[in-house]
C-alpha cells in the first residue's frame, strides 16, 4: 500500500536520509562480499530479487565489470510499477544481453510465475544444472510478524528446488535512538511517505481524510522488538470511505497502525530461516551499523 508511484519516489528519497542506513550499509556488504556470495552459490542460472526497489543492491552484487550475458536469468519481482521499471532499467543496463524478467506482483505470486519459467526451461534444477539464489534484502522481512514471517519463509522454501539458495538482509536490533530516528528523520520524509497512505486512500478509495489532521508518529517497542509507525489523529474527526463502505470516527490521540518493522539478532535470523527448510552458508554483519546479510541454502 505504501508504493504507489509517489510512495516509491518518496521511499527513494528516504535511502538518501542520513539517518536511515539499512539501504546504505547493505550495499556496501554486498560490494565487499560479492565474490564470496557468488563463489557460494555456483553455478548460478536463475537470480530473483523480491522487491528489488531501484534495482542499485542488485547491480552492486551482480558487478558492472564483471557482467557478461547470458548469465543468469534475472527475474525482478515487484508491486510498484515505478520500481519495477527503474530496477529493470539499472539491470539491463548492466551488460548488453542479459535477460530481465520483470514481474509486477506479490512476492508470492511473482515468485511463483518466476519459478515456473525456470522449469519450462531447466526441468532439472539444482547444483549440476544451475542454482537458483533468491534475494530478499532491505529488511522487508522485518514488516512481517513474527509468525507471518515464518509463514512467508516456509512458503519461499516451497518454492525452491534443493541446492538452492536465499540471501537474506536483515536490521539488527540497536540502540533506540538510531532506530527512531531512522523511521522519524527531522526533515519529515518517513512522515510524508506514511501521510501519503492517506492521500492514495482519499483518491483510490474516495475517502476524505483530512491529511493534515493526522501526525506522523515512530516508537520503538522493546518488548516485541519493532518500529511501530503510526498515524495519529490530532483532533476528533470522521472520515468516510466509501471504497470500503466505512465511516469511522477518531478520537483525539487515536491513532492507526500503518506499519511495524521487527528488529532481530544475528542468531535469531538463522534459527528462523533453519525452522523454515535452510541451512546456513554464511553471515556477514556490519557491527557498526548494525546489518546482517544471511546466506542459506535449502535442506
Ligand atoms: N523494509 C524497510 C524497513 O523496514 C522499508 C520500510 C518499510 C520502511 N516500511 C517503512 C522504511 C517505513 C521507512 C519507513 O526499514
Amino acid at each position: 500500500y505504501f508504493y504507489d508511484a509517489l510512495g516509491s519516489a518518496l521511499f527513494e528519497a528516504i535511502c538518501e536520509l542520513p539517518w536511515y542506513r539499512i539501504t546504505r550499509t547493505e550495499r556496501a556488504l554486498l560490494e565487499r562480499h560479492r565474490r564470496e556470495i557468488l563463489a557460494r552459490v555456483d553455478p548460478l542460472s536463475t537470480l530473483i530479487e523480491l522487491g528489488p526497489g531501484s534495482g542499485d543492491k542488485l547491480a552492486a552484487l551482480i558487478g558492472a565489470g564483471d557482467t557478461r550475458a547470458p548469465g543468469p536469468t534475472i527475474h525482478l519481482v515487484d508491486v510498484s510499477a515505478a520500481a519495477l521499471a527503474l530496477a529493470t532499467r539499472t539491470i539491463a543496463a548492466l551488460a548488453p544481453g542479459l535477460t530481465v524478467v520483470p514481474h509486477q506482483a506479490t512476492y508470492e505470486s511473482g515468485l511463483v510465475e518466476a519459478m515456473a519459467q525456470r522449469a519450462s526451461t531447466c526441468p532439472e534444477p539444482g547444483r549440476e544444472a544451475g542454482r537458483a539464489l533468491a534475494l530478499f534484502l532491505g529488511s522487508n522481512l522485518g514488516n512481517f510478524d513474527p509468525p507471518g514471517a515464518e509463514e512467508f519463509l516456509i512458503g519461499l522454501r516451497a518454492s525452491l528446488a534443493g541446492g538452492d539458495t536465499l540471501l537474506v538482509g536483515t536490521d539488527l536490533v540497536k540502540p533506540e535512538r538510531d532506530l527512531v530516528l531512522a523511521y522519524d528523520d527531522p526533515l519529515g520524509v518517513t512522515a510524508a511517505f506514511n501521510r501519503n497512505l492517506l492521500v492514495r486512500i482519499n483518491r483510490e478509495l474516495g475517502a476524505d481524510f483530512d491529511v493534515s489532521a493526522f501526525h506522523h508518529r515512530a516508537l520503538w517497542n522493546a518488548e516485541a522488538s519493532r518500529v511501530e509507525m503510526h498515524l495519529v489523529a490530532a483532533r476528533q474527526q470522521r472520515v468516510t470511505i466509501p471504497g470500503s463502505s466505512l465511516a469511522i470516527t477518531f478520537a483525539a490521540s487515536e491513532f492507526i497502525w500503518t506499519e511495524s518493522s521487527y528488529k532481530y539478532r544475528p542468531d535469531q535470523v538463522v534459527a528462523m530461516l533453519e525452522r523454515a527448510g535452510f541451512r546456513r552458508v554464511e553471515q556477514w554483519i556490519d557491527e557498526a551499523d548494525g546489518f546482517a546479510l544471511t546466506l542459506v541454502e535449502t535442506t
